[in-house]
């Protein structure tokens, strides 16, 4: 047995930069008009609802989501509900609104638990049947589709997308100003043609950027070039995504475990603009895409320890200043050398992120055993506890592993796994493409069991 992961050792030093529930939000949806006028027929949500009756942001416009006035729940803490489909909320609401952010498309719920399908065959299903329904993604790659069976597997057990590679700034903008879109289109046109929605993922991250743009010097420059490819970018994409990575990976620590000295990672965009690229970036998203859900996403933050309360500081300066946020990623890429991160520190992190209003998604998750290192048994749990730990969240809108089957997956070759060369194990899914029981557990926890 190994020794106690460092993040549960760091867990004592939480709540002192705040771990209030005052739920104050950033005012919702720009597209929320205030008060919630659905809430009369949801199908299976809470009959006691948590929907506020006061504040003046977010709220459903249409739909069955949204708060209650009949919510039993504290009205402080409440988020709005929906603009569209089944959210969770009231039978009897018709709320004026609820404070924070609200869902456009149907994740947002007034309920103070998720509530999971009967019975379902397929991890999409189970997702598709919560109340409110949670997205089931998965990291798709250009190469991936030319097999039937990764195809197949793929399209039937998650609704939602992240290209893997075929996104980022290396791909879409290779030399500057020529843009690319032949391999990401060919991932959201088959996202599309199987009812999946897409992430673009990602805008703004040092890594996977051509050198072109990672030698540019002075401040004017960069922003400009910034600005370009988010324009050009969501632009391109704007009739068929509305999710955002906006800004990826901007803090680093000493150890890639988030422990050590939490600091802005030194990039193009920081050293150039200094640390409101990030505020800039997600402005230039906004005015893009007035409607999209901008996400800011990074690893090693998923449960407790010195990363995370610096990007929990970073993201709440972001929320106090208005800027256009909807939530935060959290990678869930655990394992040696990342983090290890037990379920109640996952859901006691999450909480307080939706504490300040926002989103949050479990973006990149795959639990590496490493060749042995992580047992068998420590994965399944880990996997168990953690799903479920975003499923009890309403706030929690999206499960997405880092890719299908484990023949695939990055850590196999991804040098900063100190397992290199041995394998990792990490998905839900055998070489053969077969389940495999970290499905089993997977679903078992979509299915509130
Ligand atoms: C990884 C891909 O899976 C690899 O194929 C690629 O070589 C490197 O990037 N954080 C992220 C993802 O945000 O984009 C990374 O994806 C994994 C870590």
């Amino acid at each position: 047995m190994r020794s106690a992961p460092l993040t549960l050792l760091l867990s004592a030093f939480l709540c002192a930069a705040g771990c209030s529930d005052s739920g104050d939000g950033d005012g919702g949806e720009t597209t929320g008009s205030g008060g919630a006028t659905g809430g009369t027929t949801t199908s299976g949500g809470s009959t006691t609802g948590s929907g506020a009756t006061t504040g003046s942001g977010g709220g459903a416009t249409t739909g069955s989501g949204g708060g209650a006035t009949t919510g039993s729940g504290d009205p402080t803490s409440a988020t709005s509900g929906a603009t569209s489909g089944s959210g969770g909320g009231a039978t009897t609401g018709s709320g004026t609104g609820g404070e924070g952010a609200g869902g456009s498309d149907g994740t947002g719920g007034g309920a103070s638990a998720r509530v999971p399908a009967a019975s379902a065959s397929t991890l999409r299903e189970a997702g598709e049947k919560a109340n409110p329904p949670i997205l089931i993604g998965a990291a798709i790659s250009g190469g991936g589709l030319g097999n039937n069976d990764y195809k197949r597997v793929a399209a039937a057990e998650h609704n939602y997308v992240t290209a893997e590679n075929e996104m980022k700034w290396d791909a879409l903008e290779p030399s500057a100003g020529n843009f690319s879109w032949g391999a990401a289109d060919n991932i959201v046109n088959w996202a599309r043609q199987n009812n999946m929605k897409v992430k673009g993922h990602t805008l703004v991250w040092h890594s996977q950027l051509p050198n072109w743009m990672s030698s540019m010097t002075g401040k004017a420059n960069v922003e400009a070039a910034m600005r370009r490819h988010i324009t050009q970018v969501m632009g391109h994409f704007k009739d068929r995504l509305d999710h955002w990575d906006v800004v990826n990976e901007a803090v680093q620590t000493d150890s890639d475990t988030g422990v050590g000295n939490p600091r802005m990672r030194p990039t193009v965009f920081y050293n150039q603009i200094g640390e409101s690229y990030i505020d800039l970036a997600f402005q230039i998203a906004r005015e893009q895409d007035p409607k999209a859900k901008l996400y800011y996403n990074d690893y090693s933050i998923d449960a407790r320890n010195a990363k995370v309360d610096f990007v929990y500081n970073m993201i709440k300066g972001m929320v106090d200043r208005g800027v256009p946020i909807d939530g935060v990623g959290f990678q869930m890429h655990i394992g040696p050398p990342n983090n290890e991160a037990t379920g109640a520190d996952v859901a006691a992190n999450l909480k307080r992120f939706t504490d300040l209003g926002l989103e949050v998604l479990i973006s990149e998750m795959d639990i590496n055993r490493c060749g042995g290192v992580v047992t068998a048994e420590e994965q399944l749990t880990y996997y168990h506890d953690i799903v479920a730990a975003c499923f009890k969240e309403p706030k929690c809108t999206a499960i997405t592993f880092w890719g299908i089957n484990d023949g695939r997956s990055w850590l196999n070759s991804w040098s900063g796994a100190l397992c290199n060369g041995q394998s990792s194990q990490s998905l839900l899914f055998n070489d053969q493409y077969g389940k495999k029981e970290t499905y089993n557990r997977v679903m078992n926890a979509l299915l509130g069991k």
